[in-house]
């Protein structure tokens, strides 16, 4: 971008899930659609400008007019575009099924571990089909720091700016396939295996952005109990879309406070040093 100022450098991506094409309070400079190796991204990306003049990336995982289904989403390519265009660390936002009582429809959930039931089906790497034998590190697989970091700012704009929505921490997510959603035995079997909460497209993500050595953290809002639940109906995209449009407004409040803070941090050695832990972490991962 031939860009010098601290200011000007989109350090942070930030990717909407279904309901969150846009964000609050920014001033969009231009849209690119980098042509990666991989094809080009779900959407072409707003670089954006928050009210400080910070600028982000914002990219939609679905698509503009939400027309790609979750197995069909170009992960490798959102990632690589978004890698390309300097960004050190994606705040990516995801609507989830509750496996859980307590995380009623409405909830925001940073959850820490994931279960996969999407390997095998997806392209997961970006070293598929190269000479390159890598095995990232992935048992941890958000960076912890950054998402310890989200715990506290995300707790404090929802104690501060909604009637009571609660943020659940340390939870365990699990991606599933799609498109249909899970059967009743499917979502007891999910709760058995411990899993907290249920959604399609945190994979390859996840492990695309770990390869690329890009910090990532995901945002979750509860739509739905799933189908878990005895006596109550099983999750219809109605119910889904019912929750979506009021999570996705708090998201953008959410986004609108912690973006500036974020790049703050992460534009200083001492923040790169805690919250930019996957820099140069692919060193240790190739064979
Ligand atoms: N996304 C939102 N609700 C979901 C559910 N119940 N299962 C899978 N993905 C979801």
């Amino acid at each position: 971008f031939g860009q010098k100022d601290q200011k000007d450098k989109v350090l942070i991506g930030v990717i909407g899930g279904s309901g969150l094409y846009h964000l609050n309070n920014l001033k969009e400079l231009k849209e690119v659609n980098p042509e990666t190796p991989w094809g080009r991204p779900s959407s072409p990306i707003k670089i954006c400008a928050l009210p400080s003049g910070t600028q982000i990336a914002f990219l939609t995982r679905h698509g503009q007019g939400h027309t790609i289904p979750p197995s069909s989403v170009p992960f490798r390519a959102n990632i690589a575009a978004l890698k390309s265009l300097g960004v050190k660390a994606i705040i990516a936002f995801s609507a989830v099924g509750s496996l859980r009582e307590e995380i009623a429809p409405g909830s925001f959930v940073l959850p820490n571990q994931i279960i996969d039931r999407t390997k095998g089906i997806r392209p997961s790497s970006f070293f598929e089909g190269t000479s390159v034998v890598a095995h990232a590190s992935f048992g941890d697989p958000f960076s912890n720091k950054l998402v310890k970091w989200l715990e506290e700012r995300v707790g404090k704009v929802l104690a501060e700016k909604t009637e009571g929505i609660q943020l659940f921490t340390e939870k365990c997510i699990l991606c599933m396939e799609g498109p249909q959603f899970s059967t009743r035995a499917e979502s007891l079997m999910y709760r058995q295996w411990g899993a907290d909460i249920i959604n399609m497209s945190v994979l390859p993500e996840a492990k695309l952005a770990r390869e690329a050595e890009i910090s990532y953290g995901l945002i979750c809002t509860s739509t739905d109990y799933d189908a878990w639940r005895p006596h109550s109906d099983t999750v219809t995209a109605a119910e889904v879309i019912k929750t979506l449009h009021g999570n996705a407004e708090t998201s953008r409040v959410v986004a609108a406070t912690i973006l500036d803070d974020l790049h703050a941090a992460i534009s200083t050695d001492a923040g790169k040093a805690l919250l930019l832990e996957e820099v140069g972490s692919m060193q240790y991962s190739i064979m």
